[in-house]
This record gives structure tokens, sequence and C-alpha cells, in this order.
């Protein structure tokens, strides 16, 4: 299969067009580029799912707090592209800023109530600058089924609900995070993690598993498993920005004095030096990171 590199909102729009017409379904995975398995993963489930696949890579500008790692966020395009034929996909739209943002533009597009807690609070401004991007992306793609990973849990829901809401001509598909076999999850961002670092960095699957353990074995207070995994948590020394157990629809916090559903989100976010990284498990429903 060969594949198209796309730089502008026109062509790819008409390569879209040109899919649906020959009678074939698409499959659409917006990302960031720096590609990495989980990514990868997305593209083969799409596969699955439609003739043909299109991959998106834009760093969004939108998307990044003043202080955030915009500028130094890895652009690696030659090597994503290398990936992106291995992999089958058709088609890369890696537009510039301004064919996303055309001049004068004034619109965002905001979800509310699911964006209020996890990284709601922490990121002012980070899901209107992602529920603004993909919407646009699905206006250039119109009509497919869109994979997204599990990974970016609340991203996840926030879309389901936007493209509900907006009656976007979209499926959307949800995958389960890709881990390395020492259990932390694939990211763009842990190249920027030192060895000392990547190693502090596996409290987090750590403090899921141990949640996850807990769970299965019957524990269903809500203190009790949140301070199983503070425990884990503080040993690697992440400056945390939350540890939440919440409602895995809703994403509402749930009250340190109350009893688990056979259902509930866990999701950890926090820094290692300057390096953000998050993470996130659904007890009653996926494996531990770590395999015993
Ligand atoms: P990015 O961080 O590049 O991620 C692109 C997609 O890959 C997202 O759906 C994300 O959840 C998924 N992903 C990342 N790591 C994964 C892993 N370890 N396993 C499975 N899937 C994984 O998320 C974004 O980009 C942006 O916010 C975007 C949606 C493209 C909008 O700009």
């Amino acid at each position: 299969m060969t594949l198209t590199l796309h730089r502008t909102v026109a062509e790819f729009r008409q390569a879209a067009q040109a899919v649906r017409s020959a009678g074939k379904r698409l499959g659409l995975v917006p990302t960031m580029g720096a590609l990495h398995e989980g990514h990868l993963s997305l593209v083969t489930e799409a596969r699955s799912r439609a003739a043909e696949v299109a991959l998106t890579i834009f760093v969004n500008p939108k998307q990044f707090g003043p202080n955030e790692d915009f500028a130094r966020y890895p652009r690696t395009l030659e090597r994503d592209l290398a990936l992106c034929r291995d992999a089958g996909v058709s088609h890369v739209f890696a537009p510039d800023a301004s064919e996303m943002y055309p001049k004068g533009e004034r619109t965002r597009v905001q979800v509310s109530g699911l964006t209020a807690a996890l990284c709601g609070p922490h990121r002012p401004d980070h899901f209107d600058g992602v529920t603004t991007i993909v919407s646009k992306l699905f206006a250039v793609a119109g009509e497919c089924v869109a994979v997204f990973g599990r990974k970016d849990y609340q991203q996840l829901k926030v879309i389901e609900r936007m493209t509900r809401d907006l009656l976007l001509p979209v499926e959307i598909v949800g995958l389960r995070t890709v881990r390395d076999a020492d259990g932390l999850a694939k990211s763009s961002r842990n190249a920027y993690l030192t060895p000392e670092e990547r190693q502090r960095a596996l409290a987090i699957p750590r403090a899921l598993t141990a949640a996850v353990t807990a769970f299965a074995a019957g524990e269903r207070l809500i203190s009790a498993l949140h301070q199983l995994a503070l425990a884990e948590l503080g040993a690697g020394g992440l400056r945390l920005d939350y540890a939440t157990l919440a409602d895995a629809d809703d994403l509402v916090p749930v009250a340190q004095d109350g009893i688990s559903g056979d259902r509930l989100l866990f999701a950890v976010a926090g820094f290692i030096g300057k390096t953000r990284l998050i993470d996130n498990v659904v007890l009653g429903e996926d494996p531990a990171p770590i395999a015993s």
C-alpha cells in the first residue's frame, strides 16, 4: 500500500472523500507524532475496522499551557512516516498550524462537566484545545471510525461526548493502554526521562497494580485503595498532580469514605523532574499493569 503525505486541509479532505467514493470505510488515528507502539496499536485496530487508514500528526499549540512542553515536544516526521508505511497507513495528514487555525480564528469547542476533575483543573484550556482540534480533524476527515487510546482516559470520554453532542458522523473506538515490559505506559514524553527518572516513574504502574490487586481480592473501601496506591507513589518521589478514584463514566471523584461499585476509574498524574506523566486503570475491567 502506498502512503500519501497531505499538508493542506484541502488535500486531505479530498483524499478522505475519495476513499468513501470508492465505497470504502476510512479509519482515522489522530496523534501528535513521535509515534510509538501505543499509536501503532491504534493503527492496527483502525485497519481491522476500515479499508484505508489515515493518521494525523499535529502538535496542537492550543492544548499546551504557557509553561508546558510545546517547544520541546519531540518532532520526528521522517521516522513517523516510515513507521506509518510499515504499519499499512495510506494517508498521513501533517498540517502547519496556519492550516488548522486560519488567520483571525475565534472558535473553541468546549465540553463541560467531564473536564471539571482530574487533569482539568491542572491544565486550564487543555481540553478546549483538544476538543477544538479533534472536531476540526473530524470536520476535514468526514465520516469515519476514529481510534483513541484509553491511556488518555479523560480525553477519550470528552471526545466521545463531544462527538455525540455535535452529531459528528464518527464512530469512536477506545483501546487498552500499551505498556513496556516493566509496566510503564508507552508515551512520547517518556523520551524526556533520564534512566534514573524512568526507574522512579515505575512507581506509577506499581501504584495502579497495587490498586488492581487489592480490588481483585475484594477491597472496596475507597480510602484503603487510595492509601495502598499513595504508598507506592510516595516511594517514587513523584510530584503528584492527583491520584484520584472516580466514576468511570462521568469522571466524578468518589468520596474518601465511600465504597466502590464493581467498576471504578483510578487515574494518576504527576511530574518526574520536568516530565508530566499520566496513567490510569479501570478497576474491575483492566488487567494489572505489572503482571505478577
Ligand atoms: P498523542 O499523545 O500523540 O496520542 C495519540 C493517541 O494515542 C491518543 O488517542 C492516545 O490516547 C493514544 N496513546 C498514547 N499512548 C498510548 C498507549 N501507551 N497505549 C495506547 N494508546 C496510546 O492524545 C493526543 O496525541 C492528542 O491530544 C490528540 C488526540 C491527537 C489531539 O491533539
